[in-house]
Parts: structure tokens; C-alpha cells; sequence
């Protein structure tokens, strides 16, 4: 397939250049206002229908730590976090995300926080003693996109449980470490978030320039989040990670132990974005929460900005395995500021299942080979209607 010229191929398939091979036609504009230095994703606040059994999936079987709790909330921990929570689960009426939260450096980044998405006209509002139990001051906005952010500095800190190995289970939860929105436009989103100051760390396009997500960060891994193409706004996933592989492997053998495996969508596998090790789960709302683990280091100004090819069966997974319908057709609505499901926009550009596994897409694992190359079983378990 064609590629720009600064983008070289590499010998593992995909391809590498230095800035990011991603331009919009569509711009939010840039506000003149500095952006906030954000540090790291922190936490998601999730709605859930049923808190007890979403208390159950969370600490029961997913084994996160309870910091606090009351009849109407959870707040979670990971082993290694030191801030009060990395998940919040509140009761309500219609599941969804309620606020992706970013840790800033300093106080004075709730003040840039408030110019900068005041002056794109966005709905901001700040509270001085927080949102959340445990987060002191803290900006909300919802942004031109239609998500719902958080912004402190201010937060209770609580014991890193990092060395009670006593608490340690096979598949224990270590850190959150990002977010995966759901945008009908990829290039629009993605310009978006590095004027908010992220950088991009990888992609996928197709030859004709079509973007299909791409992976942005700030602390210095593949991603804090990353933006899908989609039907938008919607919340694809939370992530959060495993020391290890076996880790992985640990849980999806207490899955079925409890007969719960049901609620493994994906995986286990490797990805080829992002290098991790990886596991998708739904939870009893059907929130998507992956478990992740091992990608690389990005903190290099000149770090490789990695683009792969839509149609690289090995992209999404590294031993070339489908990725089902549902990973790419669900994900959860997103809450405006008081609370009400923000409206889903369809995606107009091509979307990644119909050109991989739709009736009329294709995937190769050999590029200079084409589709045809492929045993005839392997090409057909990428068409939707092919499964017996
Ligand atoms: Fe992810």
C-alpha cells in the first residue's frame, strides 16, 4: 500500500514516523489559553444499575481494593496507587461514564483547565472541596467532543499496598492505566487531545488516509486513552494492569472456575498496538474493562510514532485472531454535566469492522501476499456470516 514519504516500513510490518501521520479538515479550534499539565489518567467514575453485583465483579472477583464505601457508592483502588481511587462506582438509573479524570501537576493547572476549555465555550464547572470523596478541587467540563473530564491536583492520599504481598492474588490489579473513547471523528479527537497536550504513540489508517483510532499519551506508556472510531461519544473501555502475563492467564482461569466466562468478550492475547498483553471483560452492566499489561516506554521527545494498516490481521492481535463483532460495535454512553446520557453521533467514515471482517473487507497477514495467501479457513473466520 501507498505511504507518505517521511513513514518508513519496519521489519515487524508496520510503520514509523516522527510526527503524527494524522491531519484533520475538521479542527476544534486551538484556544490561545495554555493547557493544563496533565499527569495521568487517574480514575473513571462509572454509573451501574446494581451495585452489589458491580461490587462483586470489581472486588470479589477482580479483586481491586475497597478505600471507602457507603449505600450508594464504591471507591476503588489498584495494589500500587497511593490517591484515594482509580475507579468510582455509583449507583443510577442508566449505566454509563460519568467523568474520565486526569491528575494535573499543580493547583495552578485548574485555573488553565477552566480558560482553556472556557474559551472553547465549554460547559466548566469547579468545585472547591470536589466531586468525589477523596478529590479536593476539582474542575468538570465536557469538552467539544461531548465527553465528560475531570481535573484535580488536590487528593486524600492512602497506603500503597504495593509490599502486602499477603493481599497479592494471582490476577491482582496493579495500576489504572487509561482510557478508550468512542469518536465518529478520529483526526477532529485526536488534534483535539494534543492541544490538550497529549502525543500521539500510534495509529491505524488506511491507505486512502482514513484513520481508525489512535493512541495518545502523557505519562510515558502507549497511552492515558486512546480514541476509537465510532459511533460517539461513547466510552469503549478502562484498563487496568497486571504485573505479568500469567497474571492474565490467572483470571481467565477464575473466570471459569466461578463459571463466570461468560464475561471474557476477548482474548487473552497480544496485541500488536501497544505491544501488551491483553483481556477484555464486560462487567454486569456491560462496561468494558480490560486487563493489560507490559507495553514499552514513550517518554522520548523523538519517540517512534508507530502506524499500522487497517488491514494488518495482525494489528488487534498479534497471533492473527478475530476480533468479535461486539469489541467493535458496543460501548457505554457518557454523561453530560447533570447527568444525562450525552446523544450518540454515528460515524460516517468507513469503520474498522466493515473494511476487516465485513462482507466486503479483507485482511492479510503477509502484505506483499494479499487476502488470497491465507489458508482458506483462517480467511474465513475474518467474514461476518462465514462461521458455521
Ligand atoms: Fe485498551
Amino acid at each position: 500500500m501507498t505511504r507518505r514519504k517521511d513513514m518508513t516500513l519496519t521489519s515487524s510490518g508496520f510503520y514509523v514516523s516522527q510526527e503524527a501521520p494524522i491531519a484533520t479538515d475538521n479542527p476544534v479550534a486551538t484556544p490561545t489559553a495554555p493547557a493544563p499539565d496533565i499527569l495521568r489518567c487517574a480514575y473513571v467514575e462509572l454509573v451501574v444499575t446494581d451495585l452489589k453485583r458491580s461490587r462483586e465483579f470489581y472486588v470479589d472477583v477482580l479483586g481491586l481494593t475497597v478505600t471507602e464505601e457507603d449505600e450508594n457508592t464504591v471507591y476503588l483502588r489498584s495494589l500500587e496507587e497511593f490517591i484515594h481511587h482509580n475507579l468510582v462506582l455509583r449507583k443510577g438509573a442508566v449505566a454509563a461514564a460519568a467523568a474520565f479524570s486526569y491528575r494535573v501537576r499543580a493547583p495552578e493547572d485548574l485555573d488553565r483547565a477552566v480558560a482553556f476549555f472556557s474559551e472553547l465555550g465549554c460547559r466548566v464547572e469547579r468545585r472547591a472541596d470536589g466531586f468525589t470523596k477523596g478529590v479536593g478541587d476539582s474542575v468538570r467540563v465536557t469538552d467539544p467532543l461531548g465527553f465528560p473530564y475531570e481535573f484535580f491536583h488536590d487528593v486524600e492520599h492512602v497506603e500503597r499496598l504495593a509490599w502486602r504481598y499477603d493481599l497479592y492474588t494471582p490476577g491482582s490489579l496493579v495500576r489504572l492505566d487509561h482510557f478508550n473513547q468512542v469518536t465518529p471523528d478520529v483526526p477532529r479527537a485526536t488534534k483535539f487531545m494534543q492541544d490538550l497536550g497529549f502525543r500521539v504513540t500510534e495509529d491505524i489508517q488506511d491507505e486512502e488516509g482514513t484513520v481508525y483510532a489512535s493512541w495518545l499519551r502523557r505519562k510515558p506508556t502507549v497511552h492515558d486513552t486512546a480514541m476509537t472510531g465510532g459511533d460517539g461519544p461513547r466510552m469503549h473501555h478502562v484498563a487496568f494492569s497486571t504485573h505479568e502475563k500469567h497474571n492474565i492467564l490467572a483470571i481467565c482461569d477464575k473466570l471459569g472456575a466461578l463459571r463466570r466466562s461468560d464475561c471474557i468478550e476477548r482474548g487473552p492475547g497480544r496485541h500488536g498496538v501497544s505491544n501488551a498483553f491483553y483481556l477484555y471483560l464486560r462487567d454486569p452492566d456491560g462496561h468494558r474493562v480490560e486487563i493489560y499489561t507490559q507495553d514499552y516506554y514513550t517518554g522520548d521527545p523523538d519517540n517512534p510514532v508507530v502506524t499500522w494498516d487497517v488491514h494488518d490481521n495482525q494489528r488487534r492481535d498479534w497471533w492473527g485472531n478475530p476480533v468479535v463483532p461486539s469489541w467493535y460495535t458496543d460501548a457505554s454512553l457518557v454523561l453530560d454535566l447533570d447527568g444525562n446520557p450525552q446523544p450518540v453521533v454515528a460515524r460516517t467514515e468507513a469503520s474498522e469492522l466493515a473494511v476487516t471482517i465485513g462482507a466486503d473487507g479483507f485482511s492479510y497477514t503477509r502484505p506483499d501476499e494479499g487476502e488470497e495467501s491465507m489458508p482458506e479457513w483462517k480467511q474465513g473466520e475474518y467474514k461476518l456470516g462465514h462461521q458455521l
